[in-house]
């Protein structure tokens, strides 16, 4: 039985994304540059990384709020050891739904198989262009397309759904945008363009990098025409579209041209667990230090309620307002996943 969901304005918290490690074998230049993690950036001592029990345990107390659907994240999640051990033991939560995994999709080849038998039902998988030379300038690891190309094809053989993210960055990628529709229109994979957006302290972004969701979509649609699909699900943060052609989804995230703040039910607990309540927050509450310290289920759920409620998060709605001046640091994706 659910016991009563914990909600803040109507943005009850539904959606649960939980980073297993901050390490990454890739360096994507709009997520962690290598020049700047490779210096100064210390990754975590093991002892400072929730447990597999630990992050069950909080997981299930949350299920028992009404938290349905869990995403695992890193950094890269296939680089912590076993993980398939954990999504059985997060698929046994009564309550949970739907575990998915973002992914850089390069280990998918080993363990695909074995993660959809433990419980994983869907893959995102990041992938900004197809194009060789400008695939390797983005992830500054010399990794080429085919490596995800294989990942994708082995989460499909292994039966589970793929949703691919792109980001699309003015200088870097546009050329791409509509190589990318034909490769992926006549699959059945959901292609996703994301608006690039200031996560981190690290990017250099600026809004001349971003373009926007008006433009991606009049692109595509001059050559592919597209329609509109209803949301899935209230607070999806895709706008859906599908090609006249055949049917195929495919989805704009536009997280700086048209926020989706107002409808945002995630939480995201980091692999040393910290819960942050926003993509672009400065920390996160320490909930290690709670469940280290024997604190019961009740004791753990009052105090992400005690959080959740007084969260104020807008960021994306009110970034301008934050990037025009010098803000705080802000938390690294790499820490919390996408
Ligand atoms: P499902 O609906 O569960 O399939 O996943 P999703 O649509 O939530 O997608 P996913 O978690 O893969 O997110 C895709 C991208 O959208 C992320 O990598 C981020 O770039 C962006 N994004 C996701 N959630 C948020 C959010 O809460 N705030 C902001 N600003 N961006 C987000
Ligand atoms: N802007 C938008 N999305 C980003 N991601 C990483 N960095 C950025 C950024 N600067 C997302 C990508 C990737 C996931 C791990 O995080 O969607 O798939
Ligand atoms: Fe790239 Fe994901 Fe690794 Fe960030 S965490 S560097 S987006 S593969
Ligand atoms: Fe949620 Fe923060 Fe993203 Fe807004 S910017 S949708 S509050 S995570």
């Amino acid at each position: 039985m659910t016991k009563g969901m914990i909600d803040n304005f109507s943005r009850p918290l539904k959606d649960l994304r939980i980073s297993v490690t901050d390490r990454c074998n890739f360096r994507c230049r709009y997520c962690m540059p290598a020049e700047i993690f490779d210096k100064y950036i210390k990754f975590l001592p093991k002892n400072e990384i929730l447990t597999f029990e630990e992050i069950t345990r909080f997981a299930a107390v949350l299920a028992n709020r009404g938290v349905k659907k869990l995403r695992i994240t890193g950094g890269e999640p296939l680089m912590r050891q076993n993980l398939s051990t954990l999504i059985a033991m997060l698929h046994a939560i009564e309550g949970v739904d739907d575990i998915a995994m973002t992914t850089n999709g390069v280990f998918l080849p080993k363990y695909a198989e074995e993660l959809k038998q433990a419980g994983l039902k869907r893959v995102t998988i990041s992938l900004d262009s197809l194009d060789d030379d400008t695939f390797m300038a983005i992830n500054d690891r010399g990794v080429g397309v085919h490596k995800v190309l294989e990942g994708i094809e082995a989460a499909h053989q292994a039966g589970l759904n793929v949703k691919i993210n792109m980001v699309v960055k003015r200088g870097m990628n546009e050329k791409d945008i509509l190589p990318m529709a034909r490769f992926f229109k006549d699959t059945s994979v959901i292609l996703r363009y994301i608006e690039y957006m200031d996560v981190g302290n690290s990017n250099g972004w600026t809004l001349d990098h971003v373009i926007s969701k008006h433009e991606i979509f009049d692109m595509i649609n001059k050559e592919f025409p597209l329609e509109p699909v209803a949301p899935n699900y209230v607070g999806e943060v895709a706008d859906r579209f599908k090609f006249k052609e055949n049917g195929q989804e495919i989805g704009i995230i536009s997280s700086v041209t048209d926020a989706f703040c107002a409808s945002c039910s995630r939480a995201r607990l980091s692999a040393d667990g910290k819960l942050v309540t926003c993509l672009f927050s400065s920390g996160g509450h320490d909930v290690r230090e709670v469940l280290r310290s024997g604190a019961t289920d009740e004791e753990i759920a009052a105090f992400v309620k005690r959080i959740w409620e007084k969260r104020d998060d807008r960021y994306s709605e009110e970034r301008l307002k934050h990037t025009d001046k010098k803000q705080l640091k802000k938390i690294e994706m790499s820490q919390i996943g996408g």
